[in-house]
């Protein structure tokens, strides 16, 4: 269906056309003014100098043609030459009854559907999920269903860090430990056991033991850069043992992000690019965009125009070893080999903002990628405690997501236990729905690339501009919706058809209004890779159903068709509001 905007613009031409002027200046926007008027157009200004005439007059003249103009209720021009215009009531229930006949609530398919892939989550294998994961988590998971529901074909990929360092830290760490391991016997050719020799917690423990170690003992360091080495070589007894330390980690991530309710569509890993560095590397030798400084492998990546100095990206250290630039350009051309995407974005710390300048310029210089596919980068700010520092335990150590989930779970629980009598399961269920919109809301409601203080007592707080908010406030429609079907016997899973009559006072109307913008909100946050503009529509759409709800007696409403239409209203608001919480990535509860 077409957009509000584009039929209210497409008036306005009409009448600059019939007025005699050029049909371009009726391009119509949102007022800046709200308590003027609902939309405005600027045209006659942009007009004047190739008119000769003073702007005002170029407005009155459109206005008296666009009098005539069913869907307006009032036009008006104003001074210095402003159209300023409010839509009829009969329009404005039209538009919201073709909207609610839609299953996508207004909101258009891209005109060309691409391939994206989202490289975000992030995790590395063994250490465990803390905070500073939630972000590229939730962010990236907002980001695939917006694009997702725009119309594109969209993969998720985790990208699991399995390759570094960390690998031969836990190795060498286990190697100290239980020297008798069949792992580290090199003489032993048989099948290694399918049971890992660790349980995950052992595995979480190990592997700060071991960095905290390597860190004050060099030889102790040495020998975990060796074990990666090895590792990376082919070391039988070490691939097996990462095998298990995969398998293990992986499933306890998958529990971590189920609970986040974020999934991947591939579980690639760094070491999955590592088959394709060796062509990689030859033919960035042969092609002649490598050469070798101070014996490492670069390629130039500096620009006409940089302000600042960028470093070459290199692909190779002197010893031979490889990189995470290798392993991110490796991917890369996995990616483009696999699934021809026409854009990756990347959702990462901020901080590796100029490490990704290195790697797309990189990619686009060697020709990995062609010229017409995207590569974005978007940066997100840290997550900070109340006292400006990265967020922490109260102990002061480094805050585990399971911990910090499990922490917010039962905050909400006790909230909702103090507002009501409830059922201590359902209120642990609902609790954890809840505190999930807590969570998501708190981040996605903040533009990514800030910095964000992670406050638990506002985020979880049912009032204002937090998750739990959005939720009650469409727990309040679920349960009018309830409580209509009972009084009238209808199904309250089935509400259509009912009719939206025109709005007859105030608060009704900016309702309705606020409805017809859902499709440009998602559009916009499309366009902008920014869920926080999702978060800003669906709370303005809160606030306006809650003042009319307070101004309004819905149920007790005496004329049926009336009451009829105030809950189609609402059953709409309820739908735009379902369909914005889950391209955030939660939901919301019956009950809270
Ligand atoms: N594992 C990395 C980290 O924890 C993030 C990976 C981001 N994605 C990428 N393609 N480099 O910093």
């Amino acid at each position: 269906m077409e957009q509000i905007l584009d039929v209210i613009s497409n008036y306005v031409s009409e009448a600059f056309e019939s007025a005699g002027y050029d049909r371009e200046l009726g391009k119509v926007t949102v007022s800046n003014r709200p308590d003027l008027c609902e939309y405005q157009c600027n045209g006659a200004m942009a007009g004047a100098k190739r008119y000769h005439k003073a702007p005002l007059e170029i407005a009155e003249d459109v206005a008296q043609v666009l009098c005539g103009c069913d869907a307006l209720e009032s036009v008006e021009a104003v001074r210095p030459g402003f159209l300023n215009l409010k839509l009829s009531p009969e329009f404005l229930s039209l538009y919201l009854e073709e909207m609610a006949a839609d299953e996508r609530l207004g909101v258009p398919n891209a005109e060309k559907s691409k391939t994206i892939i989202i490289d975000y989550g992030g995790a590395n294998v063994a250490k465990p999920l803390h905070v500073g994961h939630l972000r590229s988590a939730v962010i990236g998971e907002s980001i695939k269903r917006i694009l997702r529901f725009l119309g594109n074909e969209t993969i998720g990929d985790v990208h699991l860090g399995d390759w570094g360092l960390q690998m031969g830290l836990i190795i060498t760490e286990l190697r100290h430990r239980k020297p008798d391991l069949v792992y580290f016997d090199s003489s032993y050719e048989g099948t290694y056991p399918e049971e890992a020799p660790f349980t995950i917690s052992e595995l979480e423990e190990i592997y700060p033991a071991a960095s905290a170690r390597s860190k004050e003992d060099e030889a102790y360091k040495k020998e975990a850069l060796e074990a990666t080495n090895e590792l990376q070589h082919g070391n039988r007894g070490y691939h097996a043992l990462w095998e298990h330390i995969l398998r293990v980690s992986i499933a306890d991530l998958k529990k971590n992000y189920d609970n986040l309710d974020v999934s991947f569509e591939l579980w690639m890993k760094e070491s999955d690019a590592q088959p394709y560095i060796p062509d990689l590397v030859e033919y960035l030798k042969k092609e002649g965009y490598a050469h070798t400084d101070q014996g490492a492998l670069v390629v130039d990546v500096e620009e006409e125009g940089d302000t600042k100095k960028i470093p070459p990206c290199m692909i190779l250290k002197s010893d031979g070893a490889s990189l995470y630039n290798t392993t991110d350009l490796a991917t890369i051309v996995m990616r483009m080999e696999k699934w021809k995407p026409d854009e990756i974005i990347y959702v990462v710390d901020k901080r590796q903002d100029l490490y990704f300048t290195q790697v797309f310029r990189c990619a686009r210089k060697t020709k990995l990628v062609e010229d017409e596919t995207g590569l974005y980068f978007l940066g997100f700010g840290t997550m900070n405690g109340k006292d400006g520092k990265p967020y922490k335990t109260r102990e002061g150590g480094v805050m585990r997501l399971e911990n910090l989930i499990a922490e917010i779970n039962e905050e909400m629980y006790q909230k909702i236990m103090e507002n009501h009598e409830a059922d201590p399961e359902e209120a642990r269920k609902t609790a954890q729905i809840v505190a999930l919109s807590a969570i998501k809301y708190g981040d996605l409601s903040n533009q990514a690339s800030k910095d964000y203080i992670f406050d638990i007592d506002k985020f979880t707080s049912f009032e204002g501009n937090t998750g739990p908010y959005l939720l009650y406030t469409m727990v309040r429609i679920k349960s009018i919706l309830r409580r209509y079907a009972e009084q009238t016997g209808r199904s309250a899973e089935d509400l259509s058809g009912l009719k939206i009559l025109p709005p007859a006072g105030e608060s009704e109307k900016a309702l309705g209004l606020t409805l017809t913008a859902f499709a440009p909100a998602v559009l916009l946050a499309g366009e902008e890779l920014a869920p926080h503009k999702i978060c800003g529509y669906i709370y303005e759409l809160a606030n306006q159903f809650n003042r009319f709800y307070h101004e309004t007696r819905i149920l007790s409403e005496e004329k049926e068709a009336q009451r009829d239409s105030y809950i189609a209203l609402l059953h709409l608001c309820l739908r735009v509001m379902e369909c914005g919480i889950s391209l955030l990535g939660f939901s919301a509860p019956e009950k809270m």
